[in-house]
This record gives structure tokens, sequence and C-alpha cells, in this order.
């Protein structure tokens, strides 16, 4: 008999966000009237812009003509696509990144995920908690995170960063060194971020300690306080050290678009092996590149009128985080995030459990949002809502919380 992976069957439950439309699902079977606020999952709302939309036309017709049409893409990504995003988001910041350490890929997601097979089998992982879920989830399909321990809802082989009110969602150093630090910032899910004289400290500790630390910027385009950096190449010798993750789902509104991109700069070396070339390995073996049409709208979205659009959908969202923040505080709610970022993280009320909080809000305020403790241990008695609803919906939302 063929054995399966049981590192798969280690993990407890579902996927958070299957487990959420799950619920949310039988719950409007038996309401068929209920009219559901969607602010769990975080995916965008507004329409892909004019600019984006008129450069996948375009590449849409190229497809259709012999002259121009376009079999496999480059595994790494068109070289148009990997010099603008050197150019148009690396430049500005004053970061090297050559067009050669950017790898384009269907998105962050996967990346995220994918990223660990670059690490050692044995490799200690150390996640801030709460945390996007896939860090700690590919891991364990990869039969790095030991066992799951029930009561504390924690692995055994994982290191866990608390990231609470308590010490004003900035981690601390462990006591234990890891191998692999993943940093998401800003933060999914809290909505808070460092500052870059906070970040430089763990780029130090990472130089300082031999690790890699996994930055996941997918959030970047929502900062909106200087003293906060957009990149973690900003920091002083993050080359040697440091992989970033990119997103187009965020900023650009592309989650059902897919695209998105990795920088593995070709400083980092360990024992002579190049991440940059492991991972340009598995680019080459897995990945047949994302779709040519993709690409060239990616592109667009560095145009002087994309940027422009960009800017406009940005703060749209950015507009709702406000009204959620504000009304939730009106409200009484220890409320966190939502300045720099498109989540807004709340104390839930009267010491009710995340989930406890969740199913109030579904069943008497019809609205849904993400339990805290979907995130890991710490974040348990939190809850986040997100801020790419409608505008119009997201009043509602508040409305019916305030009341
Ligand atoms: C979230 O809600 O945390 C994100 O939308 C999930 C993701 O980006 O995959």
């Amino acid at each position: 008999m063929y054995k399966v992976n049981e590192n798969y069957l280690k993990l407890p439950g579902s996927y958070l966000f299957s487990t959420i439309a799950k619920k949310v699902s039988e719950y409007s079977e038996s309401n068929k009237d209920a009219d559901i606020i969607r602010l769990g999952i975080g995916d965008v709302t507004r329409p892909i812009t004019k600019t984006v939309i008129e450069a996948m036309h375009k590449a849409v017709d190229e497809m259709g003509n012999a002259d121009t049409f376009r079999g496999y893409a480059p595994d790494l990504g068109y070289s148009f696509l990997r010099e603008t995003i050197s150019k148009k988001v690396y430049e500005p910041l004053s970061v090297k990144v050559d067009p050669d350490e950017i790898f384009v890929s269907d998105g962050a997601k996967s990346d995220s995920g994918n990223i660990q097979e670059l690490f050692g089998a044995d490799n200690k992982i150390a996640v801030t908690d709460p945390v996007y879920p896939v860090y700690v989830d590919s891991n364990v399909m990869a039969g790095r995170c030991g066992t799951y321990d029930k009561d504390t809802e924690k692995w055994s082989n994982v290191i866990y960063l608390p990231c609470t009110a308590e010490n004003g969602f900035v981690p601390a150093f462990p006591e234990e060194r890891p191998d692999v630090i993943y940093l998401c910032l800003p933060n999914n899910p809290t909505g808070t971020t460092l500052k870059k004289e906070e970040l430089q400290k763990w780029v130090d500790y990472a130089n300082e300690n031999g690790c890699l630390i996994i930055f996941d910027a997918a959030y970047e385009a929502y900062i909106s306080e200087s003293d906060v950096p957009h990149s973690i190449y900003e920091c002083d010798n993050a080359r040697n050290c440091a992989i970033e993750i990119r997103s187009f789902s965020k900023n650009a509104g592309f989650t059902g678009v897919r695209l998105g991109y990795t920088v593995v700069p070709k400083d980092i070396k360990n024992d002579g092996a190049s991440l940059h070339d492991m991972w340009a390995r598995r680019h080459g073996t897995k990945f047949n590149g994302a779709p040519y049409i993709i690409q060239r709208a990616g592109e667009a979205v560095y145009s002087e009128d994309g940027q422009k659009e960009v800017k406009e959908l940005i703060s749209y969202y950015m507009r709702n985080a406000k009204v959620i923040r504000e009304g939730l505080k009106d409200a009484g709610y220890d409320v966190y995030g939502g300045v720099n970022a498109p989540y807004i993280w709340l104390k839930t009320p009267d010491n009710m459990t995340s989930w406890e909080f969740f199913d109030y809000l579904l069943k008497e305020k019809n609205i849904v949002g993400t339990p805290g403790s979907g995130f890991g241990p710490s974040g348990e008695g939190y809850f986040r809502l997100t801020a790419f609803g409608t505008y119009e919906n997201t009043l509602k939302a508040l409305e019916r919380i305030k009341k």
C-alpha cells in the first residue's frame, strides 16, 4: 500500500478561511433572508482599474495574432515586468534590487507556502503570533513543526513570538535561536507594523545569529506613516539575510487575477549555497511562468495612470478602515491597526472568545469577521475586520455594531 504524507494528517481542521466560509454558508442556508456583510477574508471588492484592463485587452489581442502570440512565459518572469519592478518599486526607495533577483509568480500565497522548500528539514521556524496561517501550515506539511498540542494550540517545534496589546504588537527576540523567521509587515492579521529602527533590530539579529528572514510585504501600499519601511531592504545589510515577498492582490485588486513576486538577493549565501540559485532552480522545475496577459497587467500597474488609479483604490479602502476604527472606538471597543494596513484588530468584549464573538456577530448582526484565535494562540480574545468591503457595506456594518 502506498503511504500518504502523514504530516497533512497532523493539521487541525481545515484552512481558516475555508472553515469560516463553511460556517457562513451553513448559516445563510438556514437564514435565507439574512443580509450578510462579509468583512472576513481580505478579498478586494473594487474592480480592476481602467489602465490595467486596457493592458490586459491589448495582451489578449496579441495572443490571438500569429505574429505576437506567446507560448510558455519565461519561468522567472518576463524581463519587461522584472525591470519595471526594479525601477518603479525599489529605485524610489534607494534600494538595490536587480531585475534578475525578482522572481515573478502567480501570487504571494503560493510563494509564502513554497518558500519553505529552501529550508533544511530540521530547521526551526519562528513566527509572530498571531500570524497568516500559511507560514505554519506549509511548514507542518513539510514535517518541520513537530506535534500539535490541542490545549495550547501550539506546535512543539515552532517558536512563537507573541504580539499583543501588552507588548504594543512588537515581538521580543526569542530565548531560543530560530533558523528562519517569518515577518509580515504591515501585519496580517493585527494591522499593526514596526518602525524602521525596530525592523533594523531584527535584521541585525538575523545577521548575528545566522537566521533567514522571510519578509511578507503584501500590505506595504497601505503604509501611511513616514517612519515605516516599505521594504526590508531599506534596513542595512538586509540583502544578506532577507527574502521579500510581494503581491499585486491588495494594492491593485488582483486577488482573482493572481500575480506576485519574490525577491531573493544574490548576497544571501549559506556555506556556498545561493538561495537565489536554488529558488531559480525550483521555479524552473515546478513553474512555467505567470501568464503573459497577467504580467502585462502587472506592468500597467506601474504606469503613471496605473499608479494614480492604484492610489485611489487604496484611499477607498483606507476610508473604510477609518470608518471601522473610529466606529468601533465610539462603540467602546479597544481597537488596533487600520492606519498602515487594511485590517482592524479589536479586543472581543466581555471576555468572549474569538469564536464566540464570531458567532455573535454572524447571528446577531449578520456580519462576518475573522476570529483572532484562527491566526494563532495569542490571537485568542481578538477579532479581525477587513477594510476591503464596499464603503456602503462598511458603513452599514458599523451602524449594526453600534446599535
Ligand atoms: C486574509 O484574509 O488573511 C488574506 O486575504 C488571505 C490571503 O491573502 O491569502
